[in-house]
């Protein structure tokens, strides 16, 4: 049985895999309609979430299957004291594959060690969010063509994002690929991140003005300053607003740089910037639901006929 912690957990051949899996479900989605007919995805999120768990419920949804699980911890038996361990116990009783959202790094890991089910980890604490970095990955290649030789400027909220630490974790593996890292001093990637692209090699800048950058882009991944990890709300109140993404600073921009976000946006990316052909946050939200469809399938070992 597999479940899904990191994105590395996959090779390279096996994600290729995937999202032909997942581009053959954009283009006949009706062929998948029944491939999940009589099976549970559980959704167990500790966590606030929209996309994430309505893309995993969606998908379950899209293939025929069905759909149970609770959306904050304070509604479920965590309130009470119960361990993930114990939890997803009861869950594999109850579901085929379980997606799960959680504030403590490694707490889906630790269910995994328990579970009679698949698991995916649907974002743990400030450490990795592996589906959305499919997601990630799947809109870069259907959008630009291509998964390496680029580079791309990860920008916000370097320190706590998982979507960053994920979405690097995954593109080390592909060639060609140059990073610049766009934060606020007090918000840098981690040390154990910038010491491992050192170690392999990779070509990597950290920056803190994004117009300084701008014009080197092939690909501007936008985050949101998270809240909720930080100590006090003075830093955050400081720092919330220091990166607006607005028509004049893409003026600076490649005609074909493509900007990603994984939403939620706050007020990193001004809405004048949604109409620009370059925004391409909702389509990869979109592609979210087609990652998960063929993750879910590849997870339970469905081979569509
Ligand atoms: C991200 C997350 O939860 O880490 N959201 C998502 O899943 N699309 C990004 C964020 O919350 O900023």
């Amino acid at each position: 049985m597999r479940h899904l912690m990191n994105p590395l957990d996959f090779t390279v051949e096996e994600l290729d895999r995937l999202f032909d899996l997942a581009d053959d479900i954009a283009a006949d989605p009706a062929k998948y309609a029944h491939t999940c007919d009589g099976k549970k995805l559980a959704t167990c999120f500790y966590e606030p979430s929209t996309r994430t768990r309505l893309s995993f419920e969606a998908a379950m949804l899209n293939l025929g299957g069905q759909v149970l699980g609770f959306s904050d911890a304070g509604s479920s038996s965590a309130s009470k004291g119960e361990s993930v361990s114990d939890t997803i116990r009861i869950i594999s009783c109850y579901a085929d594959i379980c997606a799960m959202r959680h504030p403590k790094e490694g707490a889906p890991m630790v269910a995994a060690g328990r579970s009679g089910i698949p698991v995916i980890n649907a974002g743990d604490g400030g450490h990795q969010h592996p589906t959305q970095t499919l997601t990630d990955l799947l809109t870069i290649r259907a959008l630009k063509g291509r998964l390496g030789n680029f580079t791309i400027g990860l920008c916000g909220d370097l320190k706590f994002g998982r979507t960053v630490h994920s979405l690097i974790n995954a593109l080390i593996r592909y060639p060609d690929i140059r990073f610049l890292f766009i934060s606020p001093p007090e918000l840098r990637v981690p040390d154990y991140i910038t010491d491992m692209l050192s170690e392999r090699g990779i070509e990597y800048e950290e920056v803190i003005r994004l117009e300084d950058c701008m014009a080197d882009l092939d690909l501007l991944y936008m985050t949101r300053v998270q809240r909720e990890r930080f100590f006090n709300e003075e830093d955050y109140v400081r720092l919330k607003d220091f990166y607006i993404l607005n028509k004049e600073k893409l003026t600076l921009a490649k005609e074909d740089m493509l900007i990603l976000h994984p939403l939620p946006r706050v007020n990193e990316i001004s809405v004048e910037v949604d109409d620009d052909p370059r925004a391409v946050y909702f389509k990869q939200a979109q592609y979210g639901v087609y990652v998960r469809m063929a993750l879910i399938l590849t997870l339970l070992e469905i081979v569509p006929v």
